[in-house]
């Protein structure tokens, strides 16, 4: 009931973690996690090792998320390639790499890299990171003009084996320009939203927290923004899958980013604080899949848009 088929890939469940939140060892000490959960997004990986930011990097916003701006550490393409892919791939879940390049050209150059690897054919699909507003090049200011976005899709696409989705930023007046340049630069799907920037003040010591003074703002507070980022893009672009992310918590927020257009959706800062997140809304899913006499969850993706166009049929 749960299974989502996104261009050849089929999920088990619509539950993926946000990339960056998420400790793949998790699955080697709980309950099992990778049953709840339809794929792995990994944390983003540049062609070269990054250390990230100067300490502070986050900031606890307590109720409502938090700050971020960890700056894309990680060990590097080879590193993955070598050794995560491997771990992950034993568990049999769905393998998403979320690559970031400082060029246009880099995108294409780390997929052949993926696609010439021994281990490369472990990965089932490659999000495109256009949307990191903590780094200084090839992050949000990638994700702001449709221009590049539409390349660096393209350069990905086109070196790709597999399907290639774009994570797009909501730090732009409008979401649509870049989500129009990531599908006619033949991205399968949008995911949607990176975080939003914000900044938090330690009046104690009278400056910013983040040592970079701003960073990207998570967790439930980002919801209606992310929400309102997805039903813009569905109705623009209905045929284009969505991934919807964003300050999701419970099922009932699953809920609403599928009826507002997403049929795939990742988890973030909240698993921060409940790792079990994953099992406990799957279960709940099915529940109410159950209750509502549902045969595939992914029939509510969008739905809230037809209850809006009967509710105006019925005003005229
Ligand atoms: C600590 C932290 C690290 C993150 N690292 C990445 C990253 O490497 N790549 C990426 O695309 N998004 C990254 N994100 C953004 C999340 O993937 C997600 O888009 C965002 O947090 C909104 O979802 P949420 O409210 O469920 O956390 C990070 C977020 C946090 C909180």
């Amino acid at each position: 009931m749960l299974s989502v088929k996104l261009n050849d890939i089929t999920f088990s469940s619509p539950l993926l973690n946000a990339s960056g939140c998420f400790n793949p060892e998790l699955f080697n000490t709980m309950a099992p996690l990778n049953e709840s959960m339809g794929g792995v997004v990994t944390k983003t990986v540049t062609q070269e090792p990054r250390p990230g930011n100067l300490q502070q990097r986050t900031v606890e916003l307590p109720g409502i998320g938090m700050l971020n701006s960890i700056g894309l550490q990680n060990p590097g393409l080879n590193y993955f390639l070598e050794t995560e892919v491997l771990m992950l791939a034993q568990y049999g879940v769905k393998i998403i790499l979320s690559l970031s390049a400082t060029s246009i050209e880099g995108f294409g150059t780390m997929v052949e890299i993926v696609t010439n690897h021994p281990n490369g054919h472990w990965v089932d699909a490659i999000e495109i990171n256009l949307s990191c507003p903590n780094v200084a090049k090839g992050g949000v200011d990638f994700g702001i003009s449709p221009g590049r976005v539409k390349a660096c899709t393209e350069a990905t696409v086109q070196a790709s084996k597999c399907p290639v989705f774009a994570k797009l930023t909501p730090n732009i007046t409008s979401i649509l320009p870049v989500a129009e340049a990531a599908i006619e630069g033949g991205a399968s799907a949008i995911s949607a939203i990176n975080t939003v920037v914000g900044c938090s003040i330690d009046i104690k010591n009278k400056k910013p927290y983040l040592n970079r003074i701003s960073g990207g703002y998570s967790g439930p507070g980002i919801k209606p923004i992310a929400l309102h980022a997805i039903w813009q893009i569905h109705h623009h672009f209905p045929e284009t899958p969505i991934i919807g992310i964003g300050g999701i918590s419970s099922a009932n927020d699953v809920l609403e980013f599928m009826m507002a257009g997403a049929s795939l959706v990742q988890i973030g800062t909240q698993s921060f604080r409940n790792p079990m997140i994953f099992s406990k809304i799957h279960q709940d899913l099915m529940a109410y899949g159950q209750s509502e006499g549902l045969q595939h969850l992914t029939d509510l993706t969008g739905c809230a848009h037809s209850q809006k166009m009967k509710r105006q049929s019925l005003i005229q």
